[in-house]
Order: C-alpha cells, then structure tokens, then sequence
C-alpha cells in the first residue's frame, strides 16, 4: 500500500525510539491477534503447505481463503496420467466440469476446467495479475475427443501445405511433437490449462518463456497445485516439445514434490508407484 508522503519534522532521537517501540508493539499484537504478517492488505503466509525446508518465506498477496481446499485437492483424481501412451476413452468428460469466468480467458472465450483445478487456475491467475502480468490470460482448458480431434487435424493440414514433399505419416509425426492425437491429451481430463500473454498477436510459442511472469510460474506455480507438464529438456519423457505455456493441475502436494524433485509428471508416477 503506497502512503501519501509527508515532509516530516526532525524529531528528538528518544522521542523517534519511542514511536519505534510502540510501532513494534503494536505490529506483534495484531500478529498475535490476527496472524497479519505485515504483507499486503489480504495477504496471507502459509508457512506450512509445501514442506520444503526452508521453504516458508512467500507471502501470498491475494486473499487465498476461498481457495485453499482447492488447492489442496489431492489423490489419484488429480494424478491422472494421460500421455502418448495412456490414453483417454473418447466418451469420457469430467464430472466436475465449470466454466472459467470469461475475464480469465482470452477474447472472453468460454472455457471449462475441472471444478478444483479451475478455482487454482484463478487463484494463480489474480496472484499474477498483483505483479503486474494483467496481460497474462487463459488460452485453452478443456477439450472433448471432438475438438481435440479438429485441433489435430487443422495442424496436420497446416504441416501439409508447409511441406508438400512430406508423406502424411511424416507431417503426423511432426504434428505430434507439439500436438496430442485425440484420446491422447491431458486437455481432455479438464486439468490443465493453457497460458497466453495478450499482446496484439496473442501466440502460443516458446516466447511465453520470455514474459517476466514465466520466471514467477516456474518458480512459484507449485504453490497453487501446478505444474509445468511439458519443461525443456524433458521431452524424452513427456513426448512433447517444451511448452512453457501449459500448466497442469495435480494438488499442492504433488505439485511440491514435483518442483522440488525437479521431476515430469512421469517421472512422479513411477517412483511413487502410480
Ligand atoms: N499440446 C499438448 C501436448 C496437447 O495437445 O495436449
Ligand atoms: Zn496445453
């Protein structure tokens, strides 16, 4: 909160310690009363939901009380693995499906997430907005078999025209380091979401790398329940290319032990056995 500055007279050093002392004492009391912990008006430290040690220093600046069970949401629900080789049956859609409110989402588009992943999804979003990054906006959620479906093939169609010589089977291949095959993408469990800066060519690529907030996301998206599904260097295991951009809910327990291990969401699974 900015004050309105005003030119102060100089006061006796014991009468300025005074007022320091008092200060003081007034701080602890309303943050024994209250657990204010000096941060912004509504903000709100959690010191004890990552467990990584030494991990207590942040400082939520949005008011994270109507939140918190949703992103604390945990179990195999929200470790569902659906990747190139764990696939999706084409009727299923989640049971908890809600629509984003369209001042989250890029040109007001109607988007739907799972009901927990969606509340952390704005919980996330209006943390980043309080930096400044209010240009940073949801792009894509959930996707039916369908429109998974006319997706993939919009791109193979694209690849096609870009690369006349290439048989169908290589543009396939090409469409899938960046593209699921329906029945193959996370989007259709409504968990994850695509992130997107509002510029005036709104893009998905690498560049969202670039925009201050990403360094914030990689560091901080954890402690909202998300993860970066499809980091650099990793695409051995994920089956993708990097795409800074794509964020998927898994709880705030898992989503920890992710960023701590440094891990994909693979690479959780078999070692805690999932
Ligand atoms: N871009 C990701 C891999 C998808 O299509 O689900
Ligand atoms: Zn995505």
């Amino acid at each position: 909160m900015k004050g309105i500055m005003k030119v102060q007279k100089p006061m006796h050093r014991r009468a300025v310690r005074l007022c320091a002392g008092a200060l003081s004492a007034l701080l602890l009391l309303c943050s024994t009363l209250t657990g204010c912990q000096g941060g912004e008006p509504g903000g709100e430290t959690k010191t004890d939901q990552t467990g990584i040690p030494g991990d207590d220093s942040y400082t939520y600046r949005i008011d994270m009380g109507k939140y918190w069970s949703a992103i604390n949401a945990g179990g195999s629900d929200y470790l569902t693995l659906v990747n190139k080789s764990v696939t999706v049956s084409a009727s299923y859609a989640p049971s908890t499906l809600v629509t984003l409110d369209p001042s989250y989402t890029l040109y007001g588009k109607e988007i739907q997430m799972e009901s927990n992943a969606a509340l952390a999804a704005e919980a996330m979003l209006l943390e980043l907005w309080s930096y400044g990054w209010t240009d940073i906006l949801i792009t894509s959620g959930y996707r039916s078999y369908q429109y998974q479906s006319t997706l993939f093939n919009t791109y193979l169609a694209r690849e096609q025209e870009a690369h006349p010589a290439w048989s169908t089977a290589r543009c396939e291949q090409e469409v899938l380091t960046y593209s699921a095959r329906p029945g193959t993408s996370e989007h259709h469990t409504g968990l994850c979401m695509d992130l997107i800066v509002n510029d005036s060519n709104p893009v998905l690529d690498e560049s969202f790398a670039k925009h201050p907030a990403y360094a914030w996301l990689q560091e901080n998206a954890y402690r909202f329940g998300f993860i970066l599904r499809y980091p650099d260097g990793k695409e051995s295991v994920t089956g993708y290319q990097y795409e800074p951009w794509h964020y998927r809910f898994v709880g705030i327990e898992a989503a920890t032990a992710i960023h701590a291990g440094g891990l994909t969401l693979e690479e959780y699974l078999s070692r805690s056995g999932g």
